[in-house]
């Protein structure tokens, strides 16, 4: 599961046992929607990097499918600057990005056109007797969401879904982000890919969650002896998850005016985040076993009272703001959204796990867009030392302390306490012990988190994946509170400056609770 860009083990293969690097059985990656952002900004450099540390099986080839009319000659070039661009190549390693672009196809059709079904159909046969492929096929579903429907109907119906021989090999497919945007449209979707894939060959990805400090949770919570004991209500005081965007909607209006802050962020990565803070200790580090605990502790959340919805989430719009001398626009004022637009992008809540471990234990989720930086964060405050015993000494009060996880940008975890100021008097003052993957590692984790999940689809380990039951659970936790900010249009709506930390709604929130936001 976890990417090793330095090994040397390239000559394992797939059967081999997982405390090793692994390489995938040769196979097809299929992209739909090749000519899009997430292909050139996440998926090609992903596979760049995975090239680079020899983790593609032999034979790798790429189809890309899109409307555009590339050629598969103006495709590799785009990948060959994709990696160029985002990416810190040096020029000796050139020779390297053409290598790895060896074997890219491209297929310009529309994905409601039968006729690219058929075209893709004859050209994986032709790259499996040609590349020796073996009828394995990685399918990535890179396209606006409203085409999931229609090309997982295609690949049902052309046969395209089942693998090519029973048993012998595979055909997985992943599904980007957002999966539905409510209970009943993600239960339609879930229907509609269950109908053409098997469970087991899905894989809903959420880049969050190959994240390297995402799956250091996991080790953390339960590699380490000294931590879990303290893991729970008798401790912690409560938790704050924080996913805070320095990027406005960047010309996405008409996505975004759709989907709102929550959908785009909270029901997948700040939930899953949720989940992996919470959950039990899996009876097994495999796939099935972990996502079960995940589900389980998602089924334990409290419904949010709707009755008084103030007392549990705030949501926000940015108006125009500044950041270092520039203005910024508002919300309202973005390219294909309603100058009346009520679409939220900023969204707190207060959930509760009502559950042994996390009884009465609130947890304070915030995410937004236009905030001053790019940080993803989750704080464990924990409980105050129960008596003062400096008392006598002028010191009046002492900082709880608090763990910090740093998700983005810089992956790593750091530990808050107090300690005494070097001195003839007893002052006390807050330090951090800090572990940062870069200083620990010699190196900062890879920047896509795409590599990780991508290898584990080739690998068939789904464990960072996101199961039906998990998508549900989460949509019918959020649904009730979307649809009553729906009936709700203006009222309740808070509005906060570009480039500030969100409404002010939002500080009185927490502060109501004797509680304040961590600052970033
Ligand atoms: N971009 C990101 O960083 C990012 C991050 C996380 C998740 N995601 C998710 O990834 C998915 C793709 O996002 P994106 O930003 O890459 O979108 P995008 O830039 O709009 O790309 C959409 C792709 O779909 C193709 N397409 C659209 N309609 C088509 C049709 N009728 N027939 C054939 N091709 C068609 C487009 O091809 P043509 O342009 O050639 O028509 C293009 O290749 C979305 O679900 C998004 O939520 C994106």
């Amino acid at each position: 599961m976890i990417f090793m860009p330095e090994t040397k083990e390239k000559e394992l293969t797939e059967s081999q046992p997982s405390g090793a690097q692994r390489v995938p059985a040769p196979c097809v990656m299929v992209i739909f929607g090749a000519s899009g952002d997430l292909t050139e900004r996440k998926l090609v450099p992903a596979l760049y990097y995975l090239s680079r540390a020899g983790l593609l099986p032999k034979g790798f080839s790429v189809i890309g499918c899109a409307k555009t009319p590339y050629t598969s000659e103006t495709f590799r070039d785009k990948m060959q600057q994709a990696v160029k661009k985002y990416l810190d190549v040096p020029s000796s390693d050139y020779q390297a990005v053409n290598d790895f672009t060896q074997d890219v196809h491209y297929i310009a059709d529309d994905f409601g056109n039968p006729t690219a079904y058929d075209q893709l159909k004859s050209l994986l046969d032709h790259l499996d007797n040609q590349r020796g492929t073996g009828g394995n096929r990685l399918i990535y579903l890179a396209t606006p969401p409203s085409f999931f429907p229609v090309i997982v109907g295609h690949l049902g119906s052309t046969g395209l879904a089942q693998p090519k021989q029973q048993g012998e090999t595979w055909t997985r497919i992943v599904i980007e982000k957002p999966f539905g945007r409510d209970l009943t449209s993600a239960r339609e979707l879930n229907g509609i890919v269950n109908g053409a894939f098997k469970e087991d060959q899905v894989y809903r990805i959420d880049h969050y969650l190959g994240k390297e400090t995402v799956q250091n949770l996991l080790v953390f919570r339960f590699g380490n002896g000294i931590f879990e004991p303290f893991w729970n209500r008798r401790y912690i005081d409560h938790v704050q998850i924080a996913v805070a965007e320095e990027i406005g909607i960047e010309n996405r209006g008409a996505y975004y005016e759709e989907a709102g802050l929550v959908r785009d962020m909270i029901q997948n990565h700040v939930l899953s985040l949720l989940s992996l803070i919470t959950m039990e200790p899996p009876a097994i580090f495999e796939a099935g076993a972990v996502r079960d605990e995940k589900s389980q502790v998602m089924r334990a959340i409290r419904a949010i009272p709707l009755d008084r919805p103030s007392e549990f989430a705030v949501r926000g719009q940015y108006v125009e703001g500044w950041t270092e001398g520039q203005k910024l626009p508002a919300y309202r004022a973005e390219p294909k959204v309603s100058p009346q637009s009520t679409t939220e992008t900023y969204g707190a809540l207060k959930l509760f796990v009502d559950n042994w471990r996390w009884a009465d234990v609130p947890f304070y989720l915030r995410a937004g867009k236009r905030l001053p930086k790019r940080i993803s964060e989750i704080t464990v405050k924990f409980r105050r030392a129960p008596h003062l015993l400096f008392r006598g000494t002028g010191t009046t009060s002492i900082e709880p302390n608090h763990l910090s996880i740093h998700i983005q940008p810089d992956e790593g975890m750091s530990l808050m306490f107090n300690a005494k100021i070097p001195g003839t008097t007893m002052k006390i003052q807050p330090v951090t012990m800090n572990f940062r993957y870069e200083d620990a590692f010699g190196a900062a984790p890879q920047t896509t988190a795409y590599e990780t999940l991508l290898l584990d689809c080739m690998l068939g380990d789904p464990m960072l994946f996101t199961r039906a039951d998990f998508v549900d659970l989460a949509w019918e936790l959020l649904t009730p509170l979307l649809n009553r900010w729906k009936e709700d249009g203006r009222k309740g709506l808070s509005f906060y400056e570009a480039g500030t930390w969100g409404p002010p709604e939002a500080d009185a929130f927490i502060e109501r609770d004797g509680r304040k936001w961590q600052e970033l």
